[in-house]
C-alpha cells in the first residue's frame, strides 16, 4: 500500500504541462474495439484506469504497446466478447465498452458495475438506448448477456438526462450500425467531441458533438486512426488550486481555455489573478483567498462535478463562508470528513456543503475516499502546517499521472512511500 507524505506550507511555483484527459482516453480506447486496424493514441495518460482498460483490450484480443505518452492498439484480431468480473471491477467506467464490443462482435457479456464511491451508478439509460438500437440484453444477477439478431440499426434516442457515459455508449454502438442514429438531449462535454473526432478520423460519420443533438451515420467499418487526447480539465483545475492554496504562482501549459471557463470564473472570484491564453493559463494567488458565494454542479458547460472537491478544498482556507451544491451524484461528500481532520470547517446537509474558511489547516493522517476527494486531501495537505499522510492513494492514481513528481517540481515537499 502506498501513501503520500506531505510536509505542507511550501509556496508552489513553476510550470506544469497538463496530461491527457482520462475521461477522453477511456472512451477512445473503447472505440479502438470498433477499428479493424491499428490506432495510435497520443497524449494517453499513464494511469491505473488506462492500464485496466488495456488489460481488457488485451483480453479481447487486441495487441497494445506503449511508447512514452503514446498508446498503440491493434484491434484486428479481436476474438472475445466478454469482460471478466475481475477486470470489470478494476474500472467501473468499463461499461462504456458495452456498445463497442456488441457492435464489433455481435455479442457482449459483462457484469454491471454496481455502486461506487460516489453512490449508485445506474446504467438504465445505457441499457434502454442500446436495446433501441436492436441489442438483445438478458440481465440476470447483475450481469448483462447481449447479442444482436442481425446487426444494430440506427434509431432516434431521447435521453431523459444528458448522461456522459450513455451518450458515449450510444455513439460507439451506432458508429457501425445500419443507418442513422440521432441522440436527443445528448451530453455536451468536451470528451464527447474528442470521441467524435477519433471516430471520424477512423472513417466514421458522427456530427453534432458539443451540442444536445448528435447524429451518427453508421459506416460498415472503422479503420485505425491517429489521435491526440485533449488535455484533462480536472487535472488542470487541481494544479491551479495547488498554487492558489499555497500563495503560489503557476503557468499551466496544454489547456483548452473554453473547457475551463466555468471553473476559472471561481478562481477569479476567490481572488486569483489569471492570464488566460488559448493553450495556457498563468495563475497568481492572493495572500488570502476570498470565499466563493455559491457553486452548483451542472452538466457541461456548467460547473463540473469532478471539480467540486477541488473548490471545496480551496474554500476551507478562504476568508468567509462558501456554499457548494452537488447536483449530479448523490454521495460525493465522503472526503469532507477527512478534510475536517485537517481542521476544515464544513457543514453538510444533503447535497449542500457550507464551508467556513479557517486561518490555517494542520497536518493529519487521512484516507482518500475517491479520486477527486483524494486530490482535495492532497491539496489541503500542501497548504496545511506540518505533516499530512494521505492513505489509499490508489484512488488518486486512477486519474493523476505522477502527482508527487509534478508537485515536487513545483516546490512541494511530498513523497510516496510503500508501507
Ligand atoms: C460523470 C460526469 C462527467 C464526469 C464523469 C467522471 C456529469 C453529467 N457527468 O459522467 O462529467 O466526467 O462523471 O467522473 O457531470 N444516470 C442514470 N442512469 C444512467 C446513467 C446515469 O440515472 O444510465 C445518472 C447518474 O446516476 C448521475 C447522472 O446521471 O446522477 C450523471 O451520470 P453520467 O453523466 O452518466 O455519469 P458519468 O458518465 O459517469
Amino acid at each position: 500500500m502506498s501513501k503520500l507524505y506531505i510536509n505542507g506550507g511550501k509556496r508552489l511555483s513553476g510550470e506544469v504541462t497538463v496530461q491527457g484527459a482520462k475521461n477522453s482516453a477511456l472512451p477512445i480506447l473503447a472505440a479502438t474495439v470498433l477499428c479493424d486496424g491499428e490506432s495510435v493514441i497520443h497524449n494517453c495518460p499513464k494511469l491505473s484506469d488506462v492500464t485496466a482498460s488495456v488489460r481488457i483490450l488485451e483480453h479481447l484480443g487486441c495487441i497494445c504497446k506503449r511508447e512514452g505518452d503514446t498508446l498503440i492498439v491493434d484491434s484486428r484480431n479481436i476474438s472475445c466478447f466478454d469482460i471478466p468480473d475481475s477486470l470489470m471491477r478494476e474500472m467501473r467506467s468499463s461499461i462504456v465498452l458495452l456498445g463497442a464490443i456488441s457492435a464489433r462482435m455481435g455479442r457482449a457479456k459483462l457484469c454491471s458495475p454496481g455502486g461506487c464511491e460516489l453512490g449508485p451508478r445506474p446504467i438504465d439509460l445505457h441499457v434502454s438506448a442500446l436495446k433501441k438500437l436492436g441489442l438483445i440484453i438478458d440481465e440476470s444477477y447483475g450481469c448483462l448477456d447481449c447479442k444482436t439478431n442481425d446487426c444494430l440499426k440506427g434509431t432516434e434516442i431521447h435521453l431523459a438526462f444528458p448522461s456522459v457515459g450513455a451518450t458515449e455508449n450510444i455513439i460507439l454502438a451506432a458508429a457501425t450500425a445500419k443507418g442513422r442514429t440521432v441522440i436527443h438531449n445528448a451530453a455536451r462535454e468536451p470528451e464527447i467531441c474528442d470521441l467524435q473526432n477519433f471516430i471520424n478520423s477512423a472513417g466514421g460519420c458522427v456530427c453534432g458533438a458539443g451540442t444536445g443533438t448528435v447524429v451518427i451515420d453508421g459506416v460498415s467499418k472503422l479503420h485505425g486512426a491517429e489521435h491526440t487526447v485533449i488535455p484533462d480539465r480536472i487535472v488542470a483545475a487541481t494544479y491551479l488550486a495547488a498554487a492558489a492554496m499555497t500563495r503560489g504562482k503557476i503557468l499551466l501549459k496544454n489547456i483548452e481555455q473554453p473547457h475551463l471557463i466555468s471553473v476559472l470564473t471561481y478562481f477569479s472570484e476567490m481572488g486569483c489573478v489569471l492570464q488566460v491564453k488559448n493553450k495556457s493559463v498563468l495563475l497568481e494567488a492572493p495572500q488570502k483567498l476570498s470565499r466563493f458565494f455559491e457553486i452548483q454542479t451542472m452538466v457541461y458547460p456548467g460547473f463540473p462535478t469532478d471539480a467540486g472537491p477541488i473548490l471545496v478544498a480551496m474554500a476551507t482556507l478562504s476568508n468567509g463562508s462558501s456554499m457548494f451544491v452537488e447536483n449530479i451524484f448523490e454521495n460525493r461528500y465522503n472526503y469532507v470528513g477527512e478534510l475536517r481532520r485537517l481542521g476544515a470547517k464544513i457543514k453538510l446537509a444533503d447535497r449542500v456543503a457550507v464551508i467556513d474558511g479557517v486561518e490555517r489547516l494542520s497536518g493529519a493522517r487521512v484516507d482518500s475516499t475517491d479520486l477527486r476527494g483524494g486530490a482535495a486531501l492532497v491539496l489541503a495537505g500542501l497548504a496545511a502546517d506540518g505533516l499530512t499522510v494521505v492513505d489509499k492513494i490508489h484512488h488518486i492514481d486512477r486519474g493523476y499521472e505522477n502527482i508527487e513528481n509534478v508537485l515536487t517540481n513545483l516546490g512541494a515537499d511530498i513523497v510516496r512511500k510503500e508501507v
